[in-house]
């Protein structure tokens, strides 16, 4: 098995690709943060099955974290991200330090309309998504995908990407990719390496209150922070959002 290349340079990624690009093959991305699970591999894979090479990028962006939040504790673990990209025939890891994507003080972001976040996560996290919209137009700079993926797992996220392709003119495809789950249903996340055993039964309410569409399976000693039904684009969606012993999960199914 042929190892993915780990790429941390700008410069260097960009040589890569215009070779991918001069030999005429399609290009597909799969932008991350790492500690890849079954849910970041279900995109690599249908990348792979739809495109000829194959880009994943690592990397923590701080300007998506909120200063009370883990950007500091978020799991980092390149090598064995570096097995599971290998496994799928990923062709380079791009992973860049901060200094590569952010090499001065000041920033210009990308701001999703207030429609898309004043809402859900949005609410709760200012500021999140002109982090993540910023980083990811960096990066389809950078990588210039034909195809891009996104799992719909992070609903919201998703929205305000294809918004942002479609205001902006970004000459990528957006590919959206449905929750892959544990067998016991619990949505897969990098976060779900913070619970503890017992944390992780009472984070199995959260699926079971969008399935059944009822607060009441909520358990008790978990801190809600919304449950919503919503529209964003041509999405629509039940979301949760909750604290389970400090750890806040996600999830949402679609109506
Ligand atoms: P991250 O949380 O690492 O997720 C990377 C991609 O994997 C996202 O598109 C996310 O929706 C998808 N994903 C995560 N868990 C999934 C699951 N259980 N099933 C299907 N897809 C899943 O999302 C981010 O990183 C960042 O915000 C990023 C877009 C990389 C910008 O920094």
């Amino acid at each position: 098995m042929q190892k993915a290349h780990i790429i941390t340079n700008i410069s260097d990624i960009k040589e890569k690709i215009g070779e991918i690009k001069c030999s005429g093959l399609t290009l597909g991305f799969v932008p991350t943060m790492g500690a890849l699970h079954i849910g970041h591999e279900s995109l690599i894979e249908r990348a792979n099955t739809e495109c000829d090479a194959v880009i994943v990028s690592i990397f923590v962006n701080p300007i998506q974290f909120g200063p009370n939040e883990d950007f500091s504790k978020y799991p980092r673990q390149l090598e064995q991200d570096r097995e599971i990209c290998s496994k799928y025939g990923v062709d380079y890891i791009f992973a860049p330090i901060e200094q590569e994507m952010y090499p001065g003080k000041y920033v210009t972001e990308v701001v999703p309309p207030a429609l898309y976040q004043d809402r859900l996560c949005g609410k709760s996290r200012p500021g999140h998504f002109n982090g993540v919209a910023t980083v990811v137009l960096k990066l389809f700079n950078i990588i210039t995908p034909d195809k891009a993926y996104f799992g719909e797992k992070d609903a919201q996220q998703l929205a305000i990407i294809k918004k942002m392709v479609q205001d902006l003119n970004v000459p990528v495809e957006i590919i959206g990719c449905p929750i892959i789950r544990d067998a016991d249903g619990l949505a897969c996340s990098s976060r779900n390496k913070y619970l503890t055993k017992e944390s992780r039964e009472k984070a199995l309410t959260l699926y079971k209150v969008l399935q059944a569409h009822n607060l009441d399976l909520l358990h008790p000693d978990i801190e809600l922070e919304y449950f919503e039904e919503v529209e964003l684009g041509q999405d629509k969606f039940f979301a949760i959002a909750a604290k389970v012993d400090g750890v806040r999960l996600i999830d949402n199914i679609r109506l």
